[in-house]
């Protein structure tokens, strides 16, 4: 294939994706869509450039109005989590992981975090960030019912631990932690308390989340692109007035683990964040609301879904056991075949990351879309159409894609109602 048959190949490829994804229900709980302000900042000559290091101490020239965006980005950040510190530097979710691992411990130290059958993410496990910085990981006991960590439990394994830093917050991430009833241990010990609020950001900038930073947790980590409806970047915070913490913390970041830190997405998270003080409380309110409309009414339909006594979920994360319907990997393939998007995931009780008796669903990106209660109605019937009716997915096709046909456009944002899926193109071909 000539060069320029292969640039064709992709660019033809990626239309077909942004048409795919038209046509398709998104509920894959770690996604969302930005804004069109968003996306215009994130689509600049930003991206073109380098900024090593802070506003004002910078090692490049070209950097006068990078610095700007980057104070008020923090600034922004400052005001939506309500804390006095904010680092926007991290280019994802991991890397903020690293750069607070980097700045908190040293290779040895023990860690206490959730485990990854129980929800908790690559980069709190051995596999990933933690076993990277050579740390020596023990996982909370985790109480399957009430899909949360069993607070009685983890008191004594961090007393007996004694570990240097302790981690909460989940990829699957149903209830707010335990946090209150872990204080007295925690304070005990000593340790640093640092969560990783990678998905729920949206909902505690939102206020219908547990606020880790007022329940006492020294630093608050995050991708900027699920719950809260970003760039693919992340974030640090923090509300400790100390000075120490935030070198070290600013150092975890820049020389530890970026050099140069994504210029367009600081940009972009700072549109998303002006809009997250303008529209983040009804729209994580919807999220939320969303989600267990969406659980009931599987649930009603004759889904295995968990947590039912509990009101299935407190975000914007609902989680199945379809395994007397051929396991996870299974029915997450079969939805896709009638653009019904969701992820195979490890229930705790399941060994074989490969074959989950899970499906995890989010409901924050429909949500984006303008949906609302009777919508999810709709999705879950669509869903058990397939499921449970064993109806052949081309057959409920035409239906999700007559559905969506309403569902095209961003809301709780500036310029609400422009398109979501319409991206710049330039005309004819290569
Ligand atoms: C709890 C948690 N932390 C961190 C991450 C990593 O985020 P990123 O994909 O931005 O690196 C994820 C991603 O799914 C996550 O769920």
């Amino acid at each position: 294939m000539k060069s320029s048959e292969r640039a064709q190949q992709i660019r033809g490829l990626t239309d077909r994706h942004n048409e795919w994804f038209r046509e398709s229900i998104p509920l894959i709980a770690s996604e969302n869509l930005m804004s069109p302000a968003a996306r215009e900042v994130l689509n600049s000559d930003l991206h073109h450039r380098y900024a090593e290091g802070l506003p004002g101490k910078r090692y490049y020239q070209g950097n006068i109005y990078v610095d700007e965006i980057e104070n008020v980005c923090e600034e922004l950040a400052r005001d939506v989590f309500r804390c006095k510190f904010a680092d926007v530097r991290a280019v994802s979710g991991t890397v903020a992981n690293l750069a607070v691992l980097m700045a908190l411990s040293k290779p040895g130290d023990k860690i206490t975090a959730v485990g990854l059958s129980d929800g908790g993410h690559l980069s709190h496990a051995k596999m990933g960030a933690i076993g990277l910085r050579g740390l020596r990981a023990h996982n909370y006991p985790f109480d399957q019912k009430e899909m949360n960590i069993d607070p009685d439990g983890a008191a004594r394994l961090l007393r007996e631990v004694r570990p240097k830093l302790a981690l909460f917050g989940q990829s699957v991430y149903l209830f707010p932690t335990p946090l209150e009833e872990l204080r007295p241990a925690l304070e005990e010990v000593g340790c640093a308390v640092w969560y990783d609020a990678a998905h729920v950001l949206g909902l505690i900038a939102g206020k219908r989340f547990q606020d880790p930073l007022k329940e006492g947790v020294d630093v608050v980590s995050g991708s900027t692109h699920k719950t809260l409806p970003g760039p693919q970047h992340g974030i640090i915070t923090s509300d400790l007035a100390k000075e120490r913490l935030e070198t070290s913390l600013r150092r975890g970041v820049f020389p530890g683990v970026t050099s140069n830190h994504h210029l367009h997405s600081v940009a972009a998270l700072a549109v998303t964040l002006a809009e997250a003080q303008e529209f983040g409380e009804p729209y994580a309110d919807q999220t939320v609301r969303n989600a267990k409309a969406l659980a009931q009414a599987l649930y009603e339909r004759g889904l295995d879904v968990l947590c039912e006594p509990k009101g299935f979920t407190e975000s914007h994360t609902v989680v199945l056991d379809v395994e007397e319907h051929h396991g996870g990997a299974k029915i997450a393939r079969t939805l896709e075949e009638a653009n019904i998007i969701v992820n195979k995931n490890l229930l705790p009780w399941d060994t074989d990351p490969v074959h989950p008796s899970g499906i995890r669903i989010g409901t924050q990106e429909v949500t984006r879309l303008g949906m609302r209660e009777n919508e999810m109605s709709e999705i879950a019937r669509l869903m058990t159409a397939i499921i449970i009716d064993r109806r052949k997915p081309s057959e409920i096709l035409p239906s999700v894609k007559e559905f969506k046909k309403e569902f095209t456009k961003v809301h709780y944002c500036f310029f609400e109602g422009e398109e979501a899926y319409n991206y710049p193109r330039l005309d004819g071909q290569l």
